[in-house]
């Protein structure tokens, strides 16, 4: 298999806690389930077709969580692609509760945290969870027995590497006592770019960083929106140049974007093939 039939390859690879080798252009779920990441999908066969043309493609990380649907994207993960390859990665996460379309409540006790593992592991028909993030600390819990309880899973052998998500530097390092924090989740894209010492932080330590709203929901792919001259300039399209310069930043960005349709994902998925040049990669750091 070449690049050409497999081009998520193209972007470079990264090992999660050191061990989970993969490509860095990943997939996201999110956007598999209804309207406000609630229910089923509007086309569950259109679903299904994404997940396994991104496996076609060369995508071997795919982030999901219990709370998108709730369930919705691990079943359709499950139904679409068990049995699952050898190289495949499935990052989930728990700590958000549900109640209705666009509401998201975190709940970090110990014993939810550990329902909800329980019920991923059910759901993606898997005896181990590859890559589990904490979606959001509880500020009404004590991160120690949030991390904790996930690592005393991880010693069960129910959890392979535990992440965090939408975390600051002094988190991770707190967290950091209580379990090996392997990967950070945080609002990252071209437009955005707080997280800018999270990044660093994730550099300096083998942190994967996985940059969510990495198009900016749709944003910065917009054929109007703010790349549109550079990408036509560059023979590309706005998304890929987002992503692009993503990969470009960072050696440890793995990048997750998402989309419902098969011909964003391949449009997406190219995008590991874009090379800017440093002039290109300047210029888009400074403009947008
Ligand atoms: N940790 C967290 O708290 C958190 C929060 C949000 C998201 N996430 C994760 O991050 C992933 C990425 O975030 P996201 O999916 O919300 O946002 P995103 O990847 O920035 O953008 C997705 C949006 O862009 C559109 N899009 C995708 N590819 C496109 C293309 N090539 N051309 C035009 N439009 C395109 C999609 O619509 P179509 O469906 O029409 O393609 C969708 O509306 C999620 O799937 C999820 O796994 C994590």
């Amino acid at each position: 298999m070449t690049t050409t039939t497999r081009p998520a390859e193209a972007s470079g690879q990264f090992a999660i806690g050191g061990d989970l080798t993969v490509n860095r252009l990943g997939y996201g779920t999110m956007q598999l389930t209804g309207e406000g990441v609630w229910g089923d999908p509007r086309d569950p066969e259109e679903a299904v077709r994404v997940l396994r043309r991104a496996v076609e493609l060369g995508v071997n990380f795919i982030d999901t969580a219990d709370s998108y649907g709730p369930f919705v994207a691990e079943l359709l993960i499950k139904k679409a692609l068990r049995p699952y390859a050898d190289d495949l990665v499935i990052a989930t996460k728990a700590g958000f509760t549900r109640q209705g379309p666009g509401i998201w409540t975190p709940v970090g006790r110990p014993e939810y945290l550990r329902q909800q593992v329980e019920l991923s592991l059910r759901h993606l028909g898997v005896e181990r969870i590859d890559l589990l993030q904490l979606h959001r600390i509880d500020p009404a819990v004590p991160v120690a027995d949030q991390v904790g309880e996930l690592a005393l899973m991880q010693r069960e052998g129910k959890i392979r590497h535990i992440g965090l998500s939408e975390v600051s530097v002094e988190d991770v390092e707190e967290a950091g006592r209580s379990a090996t924090i392997v990967s950070v989740q945080n609002l990252y894209n071209l437009a955005h770019r707080d997280a800018e010492p999270l990044l660093e932080y994730s550099e300096a330590n083998g942190i994967a960083f996985i940059p969510w709203f990495p198009l900016a929901t749709g944003k910065l792919a917009a054929e109007g929106g703010p790349l549109a001259a550079a990408a036509k300039e560059h023979g590309a399209t706005p998304s890929q140049l987002a992503l692009a310069w993503l990969l470009r930043r960072s050696p440890v960005m793995l990048p997750i974007p998402g989309t419902s349709t098969v011909a964003h994902l391949e449009d997406n998925v190219a995008a590991a093939t874009v090379q800017l040049t440093d002039a290109e990669f300047d210029a888009l750091t400074r403009g947008v």
